[in-house]
C-alpha cells in the first residue's frame, strides 16, 4: 500500500553531468528505525499537467529519517519524470511515499560483488557503504559514460580504494561480463543495478555459469532498451482501440490515455503485473523488462505494457511505423 505524505525540496545540488541530488524533508518521517540500502521512494510527478509516479532510490538519509536524498539522472529522452525532479526548487512541495524496500541487501554472504551502470549507483553505493562499514569482503564494478557523467567517483575511491573498480566508455575501458562472472565462487552474491544491456549481459552470463540464480539480485530503472525509442501503433482489435505510441510514452500511459483499464504496479519491468498478449506484431519487440524469462521474450506470445516498445524490421520503409496488436487481460 502507498501512503503518501507531503515533503518539501530543502536542497538540491548537481553531482554530476545531468545528476541532481535533491533533498526532501517529509511531513511524517520514518521513525524508530534507519533508512536501509536499496530503498526507494515513490513520487508524484507531474507530467505537462498530468500526474504520474517515478520511484527513485534514496541515496542519502539523515540518521534519523528526518530528511532523505534522491538523486535522479536526466534521461535523455526522459517520459517526463526526470524533467520534473530537474526543475524542483528548494521551497517546492511534492507528494511521496514512506520509504519502501524491493532491493535489500542480504547480510552475511561469504562475498558480495557489486555493479552499477550509471545512476544505478544510487542504489549500490549504499550496499558499499554498509558492507564497508561490517568488514564484508566486497567489490564494486562502477560503469558511466565518461568521468563527468560518473557520480559520487571521488566519494567512493576514498571510501572504498581497490576495491572499486571504474569503466569509462569515453575512455573504452568497458566491464568485461564474462571474466567477472568467471571470478565469482559458490556464495558470492551479486548485486547490480544499471541498464537492461548490462543487467541482462550479466543475468545470461550468470545462468551460463551455472550459479545460484538467488545470488543474483537486481533492480532496474525500466527506461533503457536495447533500441531507441520509436513512434509505433498499438490496436486492441477486440475492443476497439487503436492508439501511437510516440517516444516518450509508454504502451501503459497510452492505452490508459484512451481509457482502457490496465492493471500496473512497478512501472519498472519487475513485476509483470501489466503484462499483455501479443495477437499480432508487425516489426521487433524490444523486450525493456526483467520479469519474462529469455524463452517467453523469445516467443514474444506477452510483454510488458509499461517498458517494453516495438521498432520497425529492417525491410519496412524508413517512413513506415511498426504495428502492434495486442489484448489485455
Ligand atoms: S507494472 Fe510491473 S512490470 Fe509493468
Amino acid at each position: 500500500m502507498n501512503d503518501w505524505q507531503d515533503a518539501t525540496v530543502v536542497a538540491t545540488q548537481d553531482v554530476a553531468e545531468r545528476i541532481r541530488r535533491i533533498t526532501l524533508r517529509p511531513t511524517r518521517p520514518v521513525q524508530g528505525r534507519t533508512i536501509h540500502p536499496g530503498e526507494h521512494l515513490k513520487v508524484q510527478v507531474d507530467i505537462g499537467g498530468k500526474a504520474d509516479q517515478r520511484s527513485y532510490s534514496i541515496s542519502d538519509a539523515a540518521q534519523d529519517g528526518s530528511e532523505l536524498s534522491l538523486t535522479v539522472f536526466h534521461t535523455p529522452n526522459s517520459r517526463g519524470g526526470s524533467v520534473f525532479m530537474h526543475t524542483l526548487q528548494v521551497g517546492d512541495t511534492l507528494r511521496v511515499t514512506a520509504p519502501q524496500q524491493n532491493f535489500p541487501l542480504r547480510v552475511g554472504a561469504p562475498r558480495y560483488v557489486l555493479v552499477a551502470g550509471g545512476i544505478g549507483i544510487t542504489a549500490i553505493r549504499g550496499m558499499a557503504a554498509l558492507l564497508r562499514r561490517l568488514g564484508a569482503d566486497y567489490e564494486i564494478h562502477y560503469a558511466a559514460r565518461s568521468p563527468e557523467a560518473m557520480a559520487f567517483r571521488e566519494e567512493l575511491a576514498a571510501d572504498h580504494g581497490e576495491r572499486l573498480h571504474l569503466y569509462l566508455d569515453s575512455e573504452g575501458s568497458l566491464l568485461d561480463v564474462p571474466a567477472l562472472i568467471a571470478g565469482i565462487n559458490e556464495g558470492t552474491e551479486l548485486y547490480m543495478c544499471g541498464p537492461i544491456r548490462l543487467m541482462d549481459a550479466i543475468r545470461r552470463a550468470w545462468e551460463d555459469a551455472g550459479l545460484e540464480r538467488t545470488n543474483l539480485r537486481f533492480e532496474t530503472f525500466g527506461n533503457s532498451g536495447w533500441y531507441e525509442a520509436q513512434t509505433f501503433r498499438v490496436n486492441l482489435p477486440r475492443l476497439g482501440v487503436s492508439t501511437e505510441i510516440s517516444t516518450n510514452e509508454t504502451i501503459l500511459e497510452a492505452l490508459q490515455k484512451v481509457g482502457v483499464e490496465m492493471m500496473y504496479d512497478c512501472r519498472r519491468g519487475e513485476c509483470g503485473l501489466c503484462q499483455v498478449t501479443v495477437v499480432d506484431v508487425d516489426g521487433h519487440i524490444d523486450h525493456r523488462d526483467v520479469f519474462f524469462s529469455d524463452r517467453q521474450k523469445d516467443s514474444s506470445e506477452k510483454l510488458c505494457a509499461c517498458v517494453s516498445r516495438v521498432v520497425p524490421r529492417e525491410s519496412l520503409s524508413v517512413a513506415a511505423n511498426a504495428q502492434l496488436s495486442i489484448d489485455v487481460p
